[in-house]
């Protein structure tokens, strides 16, 4: 029996679902029920009806998906996939700028650790950050959280003013405009699509066709008709995108970003994640309850 054949046997006598973000290794995405983005997995987490959920993504996914669906047993096949992003942030801190800024709302992006969407007042995705910060009252001051980057793109899109939290993903801030202004020199004419957490995406906008959450991107590639396409995200997005259209070339910007993170889980992990229930997670039920309404007004947005 091949290990994919051994997954699929333990997932069906685990009545369990498989969910992979975009960046998991070609063999993991291949073998999930779903693939998709932040939000499109949060949804899918929630609704499932299975008895366990084995996410293939990192921690701050798998505990939104325990959050939104508390029945399920949730477990994260390698508890070192954790999210850069997600660690410049604590609660405490936030507790600290909530103080600074009484009667602020707080927009925390889904990349935070449960604790820290304890703290906010609503939680959002790349996909839909903007229309988020778009519902917050006009005369209200706006705390955005942790990454400047998707928080200046936010600002700029809907001319809000808003304190940003001076944290990055160290894969994506990387990318500099420099590399954006070299790669279109080097492929004249190709469109570029960026993640808005890329340092390139908010600084040089104006060089970048489309900026787009990782599902937005892979929608993107498979109705493009361009025959060469630049990439400016993590590269285990590239799969995808290649599988659903052959036809174009999918040129990353930087071949280079990999988050190591979400590279922690192979298939032997899942495997074993199956066989062995690891690695169980768990959210405090106070944090839980309070998280719960941020993340809510999320996926209902
Ligand atoms: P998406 O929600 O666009 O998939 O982004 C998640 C992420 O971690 C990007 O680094
Ligand atoms: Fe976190 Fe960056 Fe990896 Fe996304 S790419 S999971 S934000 S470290």
């Amino acid at each position: 029996m091949t290990l994919q054949e051994e997954i699929l046997r333990r997932k069906e006598e685990r009545d369990a679902v498989l969910l992979a973000h975009n960046y998991q290794r070609p063999e993991v995405q291949d073998l999930a029920d779903y693939v998709g983005d932040s939000l499109y997995l949060s949804r899918k987490a929630m609704e499932s009806d299975r008895s366990v959920i084995v996410f293939a993504g990192v921690r701050f996914m798998a505990e939104t998906a325990k959050i939104l669906n508390p029945k399920r047993t949730v477990l994260l096949p390698d508890l070192k996939a954790g999210c850069g992003l997600a660690d410049s942030i604590t609660a405490e801190q936030l507790r600290a700028w909530k103080k600074e800024h009484p009667g602020a709302v707080v927009v925390a992006y889904i990349n935070t650790s449960a604790d820290v969407k304890a703290e906010a007042d609503v939680c959002c995705t790349s996909s839909n950050a903007v229309k988020i910060v778009e519902q917050v009252p006009p005369d209200r001051e706006i705390l955005f959280l942790p990454d400047m980057f998707l928080g200046e793109f936010v600002r700029k899109r809907t001319g809000r003013a808003m304190h940003l939290w001076v944290g990055d993903c160290p894969v994506h801030a990387k990318l500099r405009p420099e590399d954006l202004e070299r790669a279109r020199t080097e492929h004249p004419g190709a469109p570029v699509i960026a993640h808005p957490e890329c340092g390139c995406a908010t600084q040089a906008m104006s060089t970048v066709d489309r900026v787009l959450s990782t599902d937005g991107m892979v929608r993107f590639a498979e109705e493009t008709r361009a025959p060469e396409v630049l990439v400016a995200t993590e590269v285990g997005i590239l799969h995808r995108m290649e599988k659903l259209n052959p036809s174009t070339r999918f040129t990353p910007i930087d071949a280079g970003a990999i988050c190591p993170y979400m590279k922690e889980i192979t298939l032997e992990d899942i495997r074993d994640s199956l066989a062995l229930d690891q690695y169980r997670i768990e959210v405090p039920e106070e944090t839980a309850r309070k998280a719960r309404v941020a993340l809510e007004r999320m996926v209902a947005a």
